[in-house]
């Protein structure tokens, strides 16, 4: 039987933490502040938006959201964008995924001036990622590597296999784990012969979002196994990528879901909220 990764617990240990930390700040006269921007009412994000306004309400940062209305015009989001990145008392924007289709993500995301970048979606924190400096991470890739160090597992010369390759979670996750000194294999839907990486992989993370699509047969023995899918099964229940019940059998280390990646993810923004105000305030930066 495979370790559960507490993610849950984990996630409430970081928060605490970054509670002293916020409090320091505010000792300063400095209060973090997270702006939010949604577009639209897309359920999902409503749900993440909601979470992530809890979290910051527990660590102490202060939290704005901007809910702008589905046929927002793109000029109106870049104009958002800019009085944010202006606003002296904003220190993170983030603007919630996905938005509506007549809208550019990848030009708003860009428009995000470098040090409040707490998603590390723009340019220049992928490309210092990339580089190995020090910069924001994506809060899932991150999350999923507090968990390793967490639970001292170690990734040096391990087969990770990562299935999926979104900008959110697949491609920075390969940046993280080659950071490790891992063999990294990304596999997505134009993958041939699919269970030829995940049976031979010493670590799956899974961020293709359908429900139980790793199944027992496709690992091996031992595998660690990351979660990072949100899916509803055919009874509208809340389940990962992973087909969990069987695959816990084979497993050495597993996520659950809901409790694994899910709650680190927001674990992890407040992080960078923290992370930016530090940075913006600090007069020797070289971030
Ligand atoms: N949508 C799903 N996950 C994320 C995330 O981590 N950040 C943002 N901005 N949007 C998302």
């Amino acid at each position: 039987m495979a370790v559960i990764i507490d993610g849950k617990a984990l996630a409430k240990k970081i928060r605490s933490n970054l509670k002293v930390e916020c409090d320091e700040l505010k000792k300063k006269g400095i209060t973090p502040k997270l702006a939010v921007i949604m577009v639209g009412d897309n359920p999902a994000s409503k749900v993440y938006v909601r979470n992530k306004s809890r979290a910051c309400n527990e660590v102490g940062i202060e939290y704005q959201e901007y809910l702008l209305d589905e046929n927002t015009r793109q000029e109106d989001l870049l104009n958002l964008i800019k009085k944010l990145n202006q606003d002296e008392t904003v220190n993170g924007i983030l603007l919630q995924s996905p938005v509506p289709e007549h809208l550019n993500i990848n030009q708003a995301f860009k428009a995000i001036t470098y040090l409040k970048d707490v998603d590390g979606f723009t340019p220049s924190s992928v490309g210092k990622l990339c580089i190995g400096e020090d910069t924001f991470v994506s809060c899932t890739p991150l999350g999923v590597i507090k968990m390793f160090e967490e639970y001292n597992i170690d990734l040096n010369g391990k087969d990770v296999v990562i299935l999926g390759r979104s900008n959110i979670v697949g491609r920075p996750l390969i940046q993280c784990c080659l950071q490790k000194n891992a063999t990294v294999t990304v596999c997505h839907s134009r993958t041939k012969s699919l269970e030829e990486h995940t049976k031979r992989a010493d670590v799956i993370i899974s961020a293709i979002g359908q429900p139980k699509f790793v199944t027992a047969d496709m690992v091996k023995d031992g595998v660690v196994i990351i979660d990072v899918g949100i899916n509803r099964d055919e009874n509208g229940k809340l389940v990962g990528d992973v087909d969990f019940k069987n695959v816990e059998k084979k497993a050495s280390y597993i996520t659950p879901v809901p409790g694994g990646v899910g709650p680190m993810t927001i674990a992890m923004l407040m992080n960078n909220v923290i992370k930016a105000t530090k940075e913006q305030y600090n007069e020797n930066s070289t971030f």
